[in-house]
């Protein structure tokens, strides 16, 4: 388990970090007040919080106790910590510091506008991926020309319509292109999306920079693309790849930046590579991630040589997803059940895959906390949701022991949960709560049989 347990050593660490984190803390501190009533504090170092803790046998998160977290706002519910995606934003920006960038973050992982704000306070932009996600960027604050607008298989009005709220385009297909330069010429900047055809990626589900992807004009295709480039005077501002999640090689993310660079040497008018997101963050304990510290200190080597061989600079964006918002987010569930079969013990909850998708859709792996019983003798318990198919999230797991009413804590929920979220089994989707400084905030309220109905029209039958 990735939790820190209040061992002495824990007890002098933490009180020597919270002495230091006081101290700078008062220096350095920012107070934004974002929404009457809820006020974010931008921390300019990394805090100490970022993690569950266990003191005297109870679990807290960003200094809120979760269990009354629960009794408050009910479960099942997702909860974020600021502190923990405030940790992972400032650990990337130092990481690529070796070269001017920018960080947009891929908000399809979790786009609740509380969390948007929060991102845009650490210094992020935006990568969207549909309107929907442009005008919630717009909502939560940024300038249109920090959000990037990387939608696949759109239509072309999507596209003018992105263009008119003044977003920054990143097209990934050839007619598309000529669409643009046929209506605009060369008046909208345009960034594009190269496949470089790298297997990259946790599995093949989320693996997209590949030859049989839908994703990006293949790097075959350049003499194409510098074609309908100079028949339209396009003026391709950057170049972009996306090749997967869950990189863990840093090799095989420098490889497709390599092919990126020298495709760039066909473009004059680059300002700018983004080079996408899918750092890997850790799952379980002893889980590989990414080595984002070596990455940037050998992709800015990388970019600083192509910039003299270009003779001309620019700059690099990222846009990581996960890597800012997985770790800071639990799904805390009640047992509803505990049933004992002649295989397995299992802990049957008020949740399922209609509120936590990734163990079923890509066999993810998330740690599972049960923060009732934390001294409970430790068990093996298949853990599966109330939806009407298999919806295990853990098959034989190792935990405290779980009884009737106990919640349990799913890790890494923060990316991919509720935006993966739906209503099967017309079940409501959860509520969703932020802590900022020691404070638990409702920032999305559970759903009812209301909202279920809403959108359905009841015929006279
Ligand atoms: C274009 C693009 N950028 C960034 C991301 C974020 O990926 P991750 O959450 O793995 O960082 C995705 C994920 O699908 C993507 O499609």
């Amino acid at each position: 388990m990735r939790i820190e347990s209040f061992s002495l050593s824990s007890i002098v660490l933490n009180l020597a970090s919270l002495a230091s984190f006081f101290a700078i803390n008062s220096l350095f501190s920012r107070n934004h007040s974002l929404f009457s009533g809820l006020s974010f504090h931008v921390f300019l170092f990394i805090p100490p919080f970022t993690r569950m803790l266990l003191q005297n046998s109870r679990y807290t998160l960003g200094g809120v106790d979760v269990l009354e977290v629960v009794e408050e706002f009910g479960a099942p519910l997702y909860v974020y910590n600021a502190d923990t995606i405030h940790r992972q934003f400032t650990r990337l920006d130092r990481a690529f510091s070796g070269i001017e960038h920018q960080i947009k973050y891929a908000c399809k992982a979790l786009t609740n506008v509380n969390i948007l704000r929060f991102i845009r306070q650490c210094g992020g932009g935006l990568d969207t991926v549909s309107l929907n996600e442009l005008h919630l960027g717009l909502q939560a604050g940024f300038e249109a020309k920090d959000i990037f607008f990387t939608p696949n298989n759109v239509s072309f009005d999507e596209v003018k319509e992105a263009i008119a709220l003044g977003a920054q385009l990143n097209l990934d297909n050839l007619p598309m292109l000529e669409k643009l330069g046929q209506t605009y010429g060369g008046s909208v900047p345009v960034c594009i999306r190269i496949n470089p055809h790298i297997m990259a990626g946790g599995n093949e589900k989320i693996s997209t920079g590949h030859i049989n992807s839908k994703f990006g004009i293949s790097i075959t295709q350049l003499d194409d693309i510098v074609r309908v480039q100079k028949q339209y005077g396009l003026d391709v501002s950057g170049l972009h790849m996306h090749t997967g999640s869950e990189i863990v090689d840093t090799d095989i993310f420098l490889q497709g930046a390599q092919i990126l660079l020298e495709a760039g040497r066909r473009f004059k008018t680059i300002r700018f590579f983004d080079f996408g997101g899918g750092f890997k963050v850790p799952y379980k304990q002893g889980d590989k991630e990414t080595n984002v510290e070596e990455l940037g200190e050998r992709l800015a080597a990388l970019c600083h040589n192509e910039m003299k061989q270009r003779g001309s600079s620019f700059y690099a964006c990222f846009e990581p997803g996960k890597y800012l918002v997985s770790e800071a987010g639990l799904l805390l569930v009640r047992v509803n059940v505990i049933k004992q079969t002649p295989a397995t013990t299992f802990a049957g909850v008020d949740s399922g895959l209609n509120h936590l998708i990734r163990p079923m859709f890509y066999k993810a792996h998330h740690d599972i906390t049960n923060i009732s019983n934390p001294e409970g003798a430790v068990k093996p318990y298949s853990v599966a949701g109330y939806i009407c198919e298999t919806d295990n999230f853990a098959w034989d797991r190792e935990m405290n022991e779980v009884r009737e009413g106990d919640i349990l804590a799913f890790h890494n929920a923060g990316a991919y949960g509720i935006m993966m979220a739906s209503n099967y089994n017309s079940r409501p989707r959860p509520a969703e709560v932020f802590i900022v400084n020691g404070k638990a905030h409702l920032i999305r309220r559970r759903e009812t049989l209301e909202d279920i109905l809403r959108t359905q029209v009841v015929l006279d039958l």
